[in-house]
């Protein structure tokens, strides 16, 4: 279904991120058929490009990107491509962009920002002084929205000095995946699972987002980032909140995000008083990775000084009525054992076995929603073992693969979310007053680490991280998934 006529401006147009997913999501929603004739991709960066330049380097990043690239869409699409000149900082070329705008007044008119977050304010300024704002504006920011809580404030005041809260669209693009998505479908258009999804069914809950690459070129900054700023405050918080928030009145933005609001104002503190019993940090020091050798994280980035995390595990507790007494266990980190992102749910042992020793040890229900790679629905159920040999248990997967019952191309996470953007659906973006309570939450751990004498615990690359991680879940009678033959 085709989104209403739109006019998408694009800031850092030659950027990594534009490269990789902006350009490649627009190229497929319109071989989808889903643009409209007159939509308009402006873009913008600042090279001295003409239109016909930009286009060369979109038709490069394409090739580079997209799989069975049709050339009678290419060329559509890079028709749809405009190139403006623009230097945020000095302000020079924002006239022109106007100008280019203008023509056309009564169509959506978004404004993505796929720059670095010190320019947020600025272009937003700039976009305020010329007059290039309007009531069909939208804006669109991603993470990271500050480094904590304050700095997130003020950024977000500076953004919402020109556009409404309406028209903020800050991305988390975990929010995007198919999969993240099906997890809202999963709990809300079945009737099997939400009687059980309490804690007198739950035993407890992982959230596993691994990575097996490192930090690579972006080791400036993530430095002043770390795993926890990167990757828990935004992404991992996120999935927590969708497994564990209470049914929205509806799928309507505000509904959504009200529910997800009390999950993140009901995480129990972590901060100077259980830091080390409740979090570990982990530097991946030189190891293996895809058969070959790979350095540390203090070489990679030419400071062995360097304190910051690649690696967190965390039990984070949810003080509500729901999920009393029920971890939920967190990890992330770069160069572990392989890249997989899920979610685990483990239900509770059965109360009583009338089975005897002979038919084995019986393994409670695991439901495992896997994000990446492979996408899929598992559920983990015991069974008869088939065969004449008396009563022998044995536990199974229930497994819907998305590749295998679907067969249709796995959208990127960014076509999604840039067609609510035009769409002007907010549910999968985070709301103000998310951002701020995440990070309320994510300040007194930093802030503990901080003053902690500890230092990040080494762990070799190609591995799960420290052995500290197996001991935080060990300690409450648990194992990750990975650790017991899953
Ligand atoms: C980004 C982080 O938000 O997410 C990166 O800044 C991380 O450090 C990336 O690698 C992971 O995203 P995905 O979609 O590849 O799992």
């Amino acid at each position: 279904i085709e989104v209403e006529e739109f006019d998408l401006v694009v800031f850092g147009a030659s950027g990594d991120l534009a490269h990789r997913k902006l350009l490649p999501a627009l190229y497929h929603r319109d071989a989808d058929g889903q643009l409209p004739a007159n939509a308009r991709i402006i873009c913008s960066a600042r090279r001295d490009y003409t239109d016909d330049d930009y286009r060369n380097y979109a038709k490069a990043a394409l090739k580079e990107h997209v799989k069975d690239l049709d050339d009678e869409h290419l060329s559509l699409f890079l028709d749809r491509l405009r190139y403006v000149k623009i230097d945020v900082a000095s302000g020079e070329g924002f006239d022109d962009l106007k100008t280019i705008l203008d023509e056309r007044t009564d169509v959506v008119r978004a404004f993505y920002l796929a720059v670095g977050p010190d320019l947020f304010g600025t272009i937003c300024e700039n976009l305020g002084k010329a007059g290039a704002v309007n009531d069909h504006s939208r804006v669109v920011i991603e993470k990271p929205i500050g480094k904590d809580g304050a700095s997130a404030k003020a950024l977000n005041e500076t953004v919402g000095s020109v556009f409404k809260e309406e028209q903020i669209f800050r991305i988390d693009h975990y929010l995007g995946k198919e999969t993240v998505q099906n997890l809202m479908a999963l709990r809300f258009a079945n009737a099997l699972f939400e009687p059980l999804w309490n804690a007198a069914h739950i035993d407890h809950v992982q959230i596993t987002v691994a990575e097996s690459l490192g930090v690579g070129g972006r080791a400036g900054y993530y430095d002043t980032a770390g795993a926890l700023r990167d990757m828990i405050q935004n992404h991992l918080l996120q999935l927590l909140c969708l497994v564990a928030m209470e049914p929205p009145e509806s799928m309507n933005a505000d509904s959504v995000r009200d529910e997800k609001l009390k999950v993140l104002k009901a995480l129990a503190p972590i901060d100077e008083h259980n830091v080390d019993k409740m979090t570990v940090r982990g530097q991946y020091r030189a190891g293996a990775s895809a058969g070959g050798a790979v350095p540390g994280y203090l070489d990679e980035l030419g400071n062995d000084e360097s304190r910051t995390e690649t690696f967190v595990a965390l039990k984070a507790e949810i003080a509500n009525w729901r999920w009393a007494g029920v971890p939920f266990y967190l990890r992330t980190g770069k160069r572990l054992a392989q890249r997989v992102s899920e979610i685990v749910v483990q239900f509770q042992p059965i109360p009583h076995s009338i089975f005897d020793a002979e038919a084995g040890a019986i393994t409670a229900n695991r439901l495992i929603i896997r994000l990446q790679p492979d996408e899929g629905v598992q559920m983990q159920i015991m069974i008869k073992d088939p065969g004449p040999g008396g009563m022998r248990l044995r536990q199974v997967p229930l497994d819907m693969s998305f590749a295998d019952a679907f067969k249709v191309r796995n959208p990127d996470a960014y076509e999604r979310l840039i067609m609510d953007v035009i769409r002007g659906n907010q549910t999968l973006f985070m709301r103000r007053d998310e951002v701020d309570a995440a990070w309320a939450w994510i300040d007194p751990i930093q802030s503990a680490w901080a003053s902690s004498k500890n230092l990040p615990k080494g762990y070799t690359s190609g591995t799960w991280g420290p052995s500290a991680s197996i001991a935080l879940v060990e300690r409450d009678g648990r194992t990750w998934t990975e650790d017991d033959g899953k």
